[in-house]
């Protein structure tokens, strides 16, 4: 694909394993690969959208094609903005194939230019959701199988383990 672009939208609070093995997989086959991170997400949220966005650029930094946004909105606003039309998300099960259809589907009713393409999560971090990692962090357990070190570091920090 010459000049390919992608958009992976996501909450991204915090960044796990699963995530960043998307990125660069979606790396080798796009151009530019757009993190981007939703300011707005309905979830409680542990990082602030700016400290989640320091650290996934942070932790690729040295990764080729790829950068690291905020977006505020409806994520089809952002994709008009950037005039990238087409997104990535990551599947790990069948239930979550059920809710990124859902979503795929609005976004494509938004707005017909936008198309959704779907990644299969490498099988070694199917288990893995930010959600267990704010869990097993919060509970003091160990997180280094789930997030990548730097994103480890900073949930050890946010929750007074380390200053
Ligand atoms: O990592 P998540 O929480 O599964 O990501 C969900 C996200 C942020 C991609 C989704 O909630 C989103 O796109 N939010 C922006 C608002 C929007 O456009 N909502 C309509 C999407 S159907």
């Amino acid at each position: 694909m010459a000049n390919s672009a992608v958009i992976y939208p996501g909450s991204f609070d915090p960044l796990t394993l699963g995530h960043a093995n998307i990125v660069e997989r979606a790396a080798e086959l796009f151009d530019r690969v757009i993190v981007a991170v939703a300011k707005d997400s309905s979830k409680t949220s542990l990082f602030t959208p700016e400290e989640r966005q320091r650290d996934i650029a942070a932790y690729f930094s040295e990764t080729k094609r790829v950068e690291v946004v905020l977006f505020k909105g409806l994520l089809v606003e952002f994709a008009t903005e950037t005039n990238v039309f087409t997104l990535l998300r990551g599947i790990r099960t069948v239930s979550d194939f059920e809710y990124e259809l859902g979503m795929a589907q609005s976004n494509k009713e938004l707005n017909p230019r936008v198309e959704t393409i779907f990644m299969a999560t490498d099988p070694a971090f199917s288990f893995i959701s930010s959600t267990i990692a704010r869990q097993v962090a919060l509970l003091h357990g160990d997180v280094r199988k789930m997030v990548p070190q730097l994103i480890a570091t900073r949930l050890e920090e946010k929750i007074g383990l380390r200053k």
